[in-house]
Parts: structure tokens; sequence; C-alpha cells
């Protein structure tokens, strides 16, 4: 019967027959008998496999070579040899798909800008099958806290008429051809539409109606900027909470984030291990200090005092009523509080029309949370429930109030106090492996110029 190598690895005694089906990662010949060392990406070890001269299959010995795909069948015995608990003595192998010398992925490590030019291979590497099965586990993980805390998820749609952030960093979704500024009504929905950047305007709906939702899907900006932390389609978790104020609302960021952490430890230990080894030093001291020590929080006012005081060399000057760069945020939780911190009540001027106006009318109910090496993970708020106070909002921001009719509503009818927030997905991803780049942690990555695979 076939198993996957992940569970050979965990045999708790020797088998007399088992089959196995993977990629040649390493073939060694020596007199008699040669030693495949085969990965089915089930986990990050190789199983290894000696293969004698003689057993079926093994006159085909050199087409075994690394990318090759195999059958193997055999006897699961103890290893002798250091570095491994089992190893298979094959009774037959079967090459299935031969390679030619053009395979791009060898033994030795490869850039990951290389890399990205064969997204199509690069989940075979080390890393990257470490990186997405990591990934799952976390999505995974999401889906269990929230299920765990009786939320409902919901999902909110892709395509949408509304800008939620009120950025206007929105792709355009129409089915006409020539000028589209034209006639927007002759468009397929009618008005014009667009791919959603956040689900939390459909999340509000269910919320003032189910209590405590959420929505875990692809989100999409089209900000041309290329850093490290952007990317043009990314998942984001966005959950919302009816009966919820500021506080809240971070204790349960804060908890989420604590859990996810948790989770990783517990779940995705060897891989975890092999990103501390090769990709970041600092990775298990921060994890374990994120899931088991308490966050800083401090308010935007205070953020830029600290900032001020700083005397730190800033790119982009600090300024109360500008909004703060990813080097502020990052010297806060790396240099200030060298913890993950949540930001909160940020000038109006700077924040989305929804949230709520605190009783300064200066401020607003905005939090974000921060963390090392990244910056924000974590962007959300209070919701602005009085219908008076979002019409002006909006009148504000210049927002035409027709366009959110419905939003409205619910202000209109049975209005209660709610907040929610959005957490990147990759950033966490980012946060939890150590891997520096966004590309390097969604399966293809769509970015400027980029979207091959
Ligand atoms: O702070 P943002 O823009 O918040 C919202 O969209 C709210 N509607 C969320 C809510 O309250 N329900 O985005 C939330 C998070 C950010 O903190 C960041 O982690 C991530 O989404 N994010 C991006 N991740 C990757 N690439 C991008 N271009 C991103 N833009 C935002
Ligand atoms: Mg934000």
């Amino acid at each position: 019967m076939r198993i996957l190598i992940k569970q050979v690895l965990a045999s708790s005694e020797p088998r007399e027959s088992i089959q196995v089906k993977g990629w040649v990662r390493t073939r060694r010949d020596a007199k008699g008998f040669s030693f495949l060392e085969v990965n089915d990406g089930s986990c990050l070890a190789n199983l290894q496999v000696i293969v004698n001269t003689g057993v079926p299959g093994s006159e085909r010995i050199d087409q075994l070579a690394t990318g090759a795909s195999v059958v193997v069948e055999g006897r699961l015995a103890p290893s002798p040899a250091g570095g491994q608990k089992w190893e298979v003595q094959a009774t037959r192998v079967e090459l299935v798909g031969a390679v030619d010398a053009t395979y791009p992925l060898q033994k030795k490590g490869h850039s990951m800008e290389f890399l990205r030019e064969i997204g199509h291979l690069r989940p075979r590497s080390n890393l990257f099958g470490a990186v997405f099965r990591t990934r799952s586990r976390l999505a995974f993980a999401v889906h269990q806290f929230f299920q765990e805390r009786d939320f409902v998820y919901v999902h909110t749609p892709i395509i949408t008429a509304s800008d939620c952030e009120g950025a206007g960093e929105m792709f355009r979704v129409t089915t006409l051809k020539g000028d589209i500024e034209q006639k927007p009504e002759a468009d397929f929905f009618g008005r014009r539409a667009y791919l959603t950047v956040s689900g939390q305007l459909e999340a509000e709906v269910f919320a003032c109606a189910l209590s405590n939702v959420y929505t875990f899907g692809p989100t999409f900006r089209a900000e041309n900027s290329n850093t490290a932390r952007h990317a043009a389609e990314f998942w984001m978790v966005e959950p919302e909470m009816a009966f919820c104020d500021l506080q809240g609302d971070m204790d349960t960021a804060e908890a989420f984030i604590k859990y996810l952490a948790q989770y990783a430890l517990d779940h995705c230990a060897e891989d975890l291990a092999f990103f501390a080894k090769f990709v970041d030093k600092e990775l298990m001291g921060r994890v374990r200090f994120i899931a088991s020590r308490p966050f800083q929080r401090v308010s935007y006012t205070e953020a830029v005092e600290i900032l001020t005081k700083s005397g730190h060399p800033f790119e982009y000057p600090v300024q109360y009523g500008a909004n703060l760069q990813s080097e502020h945020e990052r010297y806060l939780a790396e240099h200030h509080f060298k913890s993950p911190v949540t930001v909160y009540n940020y000038p109006r001027e700077i924040k989305p029309f929804y949230m709520r106006l605190n009783p300064d009318d200066k401020t607003v109910t905005a939090m974000d949370l921060l963390v090392p090496g990244i910056g924000e993970v974590i962007g959300g708020s209070q919701r602005e429930e009085r219908l008076d106070v979002l019409q002006e909002n909006m009148r504000h921001q210049k927002l035409r109030a027709e366009d959110y009719w419905w939003y409205s509503d619910l202000r209109r009818y049975g209005s209660v106090p709610h907040a929610g927030f959005g957490l990147g997905f990759e950033r966490l991803l980012m946060l939890l492996t150590g891997v520096p780049n966004i590309r390097d942690v969604i399966p293809f990555a769509r970015t400027p110029g980029t979207a091959e695979f």
C-alpha cells in the first residue's frame, strides 16, 4: 500500500512491505548498490532508499536522477547510518517520469530570485515545501481560532462596487471594449465594478445579524509599491464583532496572533527548525516571545512623541497628523518596545470614513498592530455606529452617501457598537517563518509587472 513519507518516518516499528511515490532529490552510487533520497513533499525530511544492483527496476538506475519521479517498494528497516531513523531496502523501483539535463533545481542552494523565476518548480525545494506546508497549517489554525469561539465564516464577494479603504487602489473589472469610461451603465454589472480591497463592509452586514463573523479570502490592491511587504493580491483575515469596542478589538487581535504563533510552535516544528537554521536565526526566540509574552499598547500621540524624542535619523520626518511610515513602525516594535505593539487612536484625517470618531473630535478608534521586522500586520478599528456622524464623515471625505445606502442602513435599523480588523495573512507568515519577502510566502506572487505563473 502506498503511504506518504511523513507517515513512513513516523512509524514506530519496521514494516515488511511499503510503497512510496515521490521525486528523487539525490542519488549516490556505490559498488553493488545506490542510495536514493526521495521526497514527496509531505514533510521536510527525505526517505533514504537502498537499491541493490539487480532488484527489478535497478537496470534504469542511471535515469533516477535529481527531479525524476519514482515508485519505490521495499522493507522499512532501522537505518544503521546516523541522521535518520528509518531506511527502505528496495525490492523494486520504477521510474515514472524521467528528467533531462535542463532540470534547474539542483542539490546546491539557489537564490530566492532565481527560484522566483521558476515558480512552477520552486515548491519542490526544501524551503518552499516548508513555507507552503506552514501556510496550510496556519490557514487551518485561522479557522480553528474563530470556530472555537463561535465566529461564523462568511464568504464576502471578490467583485464589488464599493471602495472600502477609500484609497482608490482598485483593479477595475469590466467587459467593456474600447473606452471603458464612456458608459459604465452598459458594463456587465450596470455600473463600475472592482476587485475587492477588503471584505469589511460586507462582514459588518453579517456581524450586525450573526454577532461574531470572519472572512478569509483574497483581496486586491493596485498599489504600485515594489516593497518586500506589498502584493497586488494577498489573503486577508477579517473578523467583525457586534457589541464590541476598540478594547475588545485589540484584545482579540493580540489573542489571535498569539494563538497562531503557539500553533506554529506546536504543529510546524520541523519546518520552523528549518527556517531557524537557514532563513532567520532569531526566529524561535521571536515566535516564542509572541506566543507567551504580553504585547505593548500606545496611542498614536504617544507614539509620535516617542519617535520625535528618539533622535533616530528617519528617512521620512515624524509629524503629528502624518501616517506612520514602515521605518517608524519598525522602530517602535524593534527598538523602542522590543515587542509587538498596538498603536491606537489615529488622527481622523489619515483614516477611512468608517472609523468611529473619538470624543476629542480629532482622532478615530483605529488600531494597527506592529511587529518587529515587518511593521503593520493588522489594521482595524471600532466602526462608526452613529448614523449622523457616519454621514458627516462621508461628506468630510467627499464620498457619495447614496453609494453606501445599505451600509448606512445598518446604522438606521438596530445599530450596535461593533469593531473588527484585518490581518494580512502573508505578513503573518513572514513573521512566523522569517522569510523576508512577501513574494516567497504566497504560491504565485502578483506584484507590479509580474503575473507569469
Ligand atoms: O490596514 P488595512 O488596509 O485594513 C483594512 O483593509 C480594513 N478594512 C481591515 C478591517 O478592519 N477589516 O489592511 C489590513 C492588513 C494590513 O495590516 C496588512 O497586514 C495587510 O492587510 N495588507 C497587505 N498585505 C500585503 N500586501 C498589501 N498590499 C497589503 N495591504 C494591506
Ligand atoms: Mg492599515
